[in-house]
């Protein structure tokens, strides 16, 4: 259905197309750049977004960016609009992976290149190129930190441990939540950690929009459900910072975060500035740093040397199958940060200002 309605409002705006002009400018211009955000909803979005723009002006471009309020619709209109004016390339980072193509392929009709940015566009061959971070490695930073601060290379259990995952339909997800059971998987199969609620699969631990409030529910309900006896959960595997903080909001609603009943480690990630304070005041115990400059730089690069006729740069030619094409990647590193390190990473680093979390 969601198809459905997305390809009829192609063909209409495919029809207004031919009305309207080119968006390139003057001659001298280097041409316009049309950037598809998913959200405001996160810190991220907006820096990427902001960073994007400054590094395009930079080199000489204009630059059309948009946020679509987390709507699948809105986000196909705002690129079909693009594709409208003319933009010399799209960069998008897309709501729902799955749901694009139609919008991808009209770019691709009127020989506009499209780069997946952050999360990867399924189910065309019409993706040129995918800037990201290494998502399985944001996965096993998770994974490794819970080993390290439990201590399970020694430790003999059981010590119980909850799974969140991402949004299901946004292809990160599943990388982020491998990574860190490529981790933790052998010590559940020892025995050293256990699930007590038994959710270990994907679609029934997964966080439909990565939504905090959600996530706050399913705490509920798993503190509930499992834990209303005098035993307290060691360890949450939260995929991010906004589903961490829905997290830390039940748990401590239900208790935890004293000598008593202490927080259990909770990762994240992106460094959002609310879960950084959160893991000063010892409630959220990590974040993954994925640092969005770098990645707005490396995307930029990629669209300046696709318009120049030269060969983006890519250290990724394997991970990622869209189920039509293997995407060329440039993968980006991130960093695992908590309060021993975010003063030097994240505010000494100029990712944030001390005034951000404090
Ligand atoms: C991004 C994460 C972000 C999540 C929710 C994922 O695709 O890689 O950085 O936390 O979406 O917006």
């Amino acid at each position: 259905m969601k198809k459905f309605i997305l390809a009829f409002s192609l063909i209409t705006l495919a029809t207004l197309n031919t009305a309207c002009g080119d968006a390139s400018g003057s001659e001298d211009d280097k041409g316009t750049i049309g950037i598809s955000m998913p959200s405001k909803s996160l810190e991220r979005w907006e820096k990427d977004g902001n960073n994007m723009v400054a590094e395009f002006e930079a080199l000489g471009y204009e630059t059309d960016i948009q946020y679509a309020q987390d709507e699948i619709q809105t986000q196909a209109s705002q690129i079909e609009n693009m594709v409208t004016k003319g933009v010399d390339a799209i960069i998008i980072a897309p709501i729902d992976g799955e749901v694009l193509s139609d919008s991808v392929n009209l770019a691709a009709g009127q020989e506009i290149p499209v780069i997946a940015y952050d999360r990867l566009i399924m189910n065309t061959d019409k993706v040129s190129y995918y800037a990201t971070f290494d998502n399985f490695t944001v996965g096993k930073l998770q994974g490794e930190y819970i080993a390290d601060h439990l201590n399970l290379e020694k430790e003999k259990g059981p010590l119980n441990i909850e799974l969140f995952a991402g949004a299901p339909d946004d292809n990160n997800a599943h990388f982020f939540f491998e990574g860190a059971m490529s981790i933790l998987q052998p010590y559940i199969d020892e025995g050293v950690l256990i699930v007590k609620s038994n959710q270990t699969d994907f679609a029934t631990i997964a966080i439909e929009n990565w939504s905090s409030s959600i996530a706050q529910t399913r705490m509920d309900n798993l503190l509930t459900s499992s834990y209303s006896d005098e035993t307290k959960v060691d360890a949450i595997l939260s995929p991010n910072d906004a589903v961490a903080q829905g997290v830390v909001s039940s748990l401590k609603s239900m208790g935890y975060g004293d000598d008593a009943r202490p927080m259990p480690v909770i990762t994240g990630q992106d460094a959002e500035a609310a879960s950084v304070k959160s893991i000063i005041n010892e409630e959220q115990t990590m974040t993954v740093f994925k640092d969005t400059s770098k990645l707005a730089k490396i995307t930029t690069q990629m669209v300046d040397a696709l318009l120049n006729d030269k060969k983006p740069e890519v250290n990724d030619t394997e991970t990622y199958d869209n189920n039509e094409i293997v995407v060329p990647t440039h993968l980006v590193d991130p960093v695992s940060v908590d309060i021993d390190n975010y003063q030097e990473i994240l505010i000494d680093g100029g990712y944030l200002e001390e005034s951000d979390v404090k």
